[in-house]
């Protein structure tokens, strides 16, 4: 493509389409063509590529003020946001600090646990993902592949067990005990809660393989919170704003994280972030000891404020929630004559397929040829997730339509 000669070779590319516009469900390319995208950009395109009211408040916004630096002055849409963030997160949330990206808001979640609790340690989930920084690039483990080459990474991040009943071949009930145990372990045997700011959780595992946390485990997770003073804080950067047919995935449990960390579907593509905590602890978190330039950029609220009149007035989310049982039900009849097909979960617009070979190993190879052939025959993007890449993951804007789920379930029936 034009200019790829100066373009690092950094980033790993699902695709390599000359993408130039976008709508709804369907991105299209420098030619013409048309592919039916079940990846919105990684989970982020919640309203659709260009919803057109996001678009009319970017550039009504853009027209008035592009950086009111929250510093040196204040936008009034920054509370405005603030505002409307408090009403829809959980009633333990009620005050809003605002950065550019998932990675970035996750480290201003540890900062804050850190600040407040004067402990130093963080646990996370095996298999999670938090980012590419330094300190988050510490907290994720899903992939060695993040790591390798950047290591050592900081410390003070100890990883305890995420609940996989389908690994581990049990229930929902068995592996949430098993995983607490692996907990009480860990706080027993690396880090004491005395020594532990925070635990980090993905309600729905994300990059680490598409796994609903069991509403139990996150409840067992909030008792043993309250009982130590550890901080509970619900990533919900790729499973929030209504991916998971709720507005959050923590409403699915009713549990009520201490802090919430969001990117990615609040604005639909434009780049701003948040973490969400009680008054009570944003106020003791000192004045000057964290901030950034971009923190707050009005264009993101705008965008952000337009998404969320999306999602809560059009019907979006109630939409995300009956296409994800159609979803479900369509890959229910595909498994029932793939074998290798060995397990079909998720909620809402948040979908994973899994692939085993015949030895019981992860089948990441009929993964990879699915995605390509979906891609090349059908013009239906997907993209891969989990540890060993033997995962289809299904993601698809939340305004798809029952016409569009067919199409690419379609798809992936014939790729296979
Ligand atoms: C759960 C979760 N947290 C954090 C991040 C990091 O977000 P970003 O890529 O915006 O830094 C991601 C990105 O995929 C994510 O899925």
């Amino acid at each position: 493509m034009s200019g790829d000669e100066h373009v690092a070779g950094v980033w790993f590319q699902v695709t390599d389409l000359p993408v130039v516009e976008g709508r709804g469900c369907t991105v299209v390319t420098a030619d013409g063509t048309e592919y039916l995208d079940f990846t919105s950009g990684i989970a982020v395109t919640s309203t659709g590529h260009c919803h057109p009211k996001v678009v009319a408040a970017i550039r009504d916004q853009a027209g008035r003020f592009i950086h009111s630096q929250v510093n040196c002055y204040r936008n009034p849409i920054v509370g405005e946001l603030a505002d409307r963030l408090a009403t829809i997160t959980p009633e333990s949330i009620d005050q809003f600090f605002f950065s550019n990206s998932g990675a970035e808001a996750t480290e201003a979640a540890v900062k804050l646990a850190r600040q407040v609790s004067g402990r130093p340690n963080v646990i996370v989930m095996d298999g999670s993902f938090h980012g590419r920084t330094m300190l988050t690039m510490a907290m994720t483990t899903s992939k060695t592949g993040y790591r390798a080459g950047y290591q050592p990474l900081p410390a003070g991040i100890f990883v305890a067990p995420f609940p996989r009943a389908f690994e581990w071949g049990c229930n929902e009930a068995d592996a949430s005990r098993r995983a607490l145990a692996g907990l009480r372990h860990l706080l027993a045997s690396q880090t004491a809660p005395d020594e532990t700011a925070a635990i980090v959780i993905e309600p729905v595992l994300g990059e680490g393989g598409y796994i609903p946390a069991p509403d139990a485990y996150l409840h067992a997770l909030r008792d043993l919170c309250d009982e130590t003073g550890i901080l509970l804080v619900a990533d919900e950067v790729q499973a929030g704003f209504g991916r998971t047919g709720r507005l959050f995935a923590v409403d699915h449990s009713g549990v009520r994280p201490d802090v919430m960390v969001m990117a990615k579907g609040i604005a639909s593509g434009f780049p701003i972030a948040a973490i969400g905590a009680s008054s009570d602890l944003m106020g003791k978190w000192p004045r000057g000891s964290h901030g950034g330039t971009y923190g707050g950029n009005p264009i993101g609220c705008a965008a952000a404020l337009a998404t969320i009149d999306v999602l809560t007035d059009d019907g979006v989310i109630a939409n995300a929630a009956a296409r994800g049982d159609q979803l479900l039900a369509a890959l229910g009849a595909v498994q029932r004559s793939h074998p290798g097909l060995a397990d079909v979960r998720g909620r809402g617009l948040m979908v994973a397929t899994e692939f085993v070979a015949p030895d019981g190993t992860p089948d990441a190879a009929t993964v990879a040829r699915v995605i390509e052939t979906a891609r090349t025959e059908h013009r239906v993007l997907f993209m891969n997730c989990g540890t060993y890449g033997n995962i289809v993951r299904w993601m698809p804007p939340l305004v798809v339509t029952a016409d569009e789920i067919y199409r690419a379930v379609a798809a992936f029936a014939a790729a296979l």
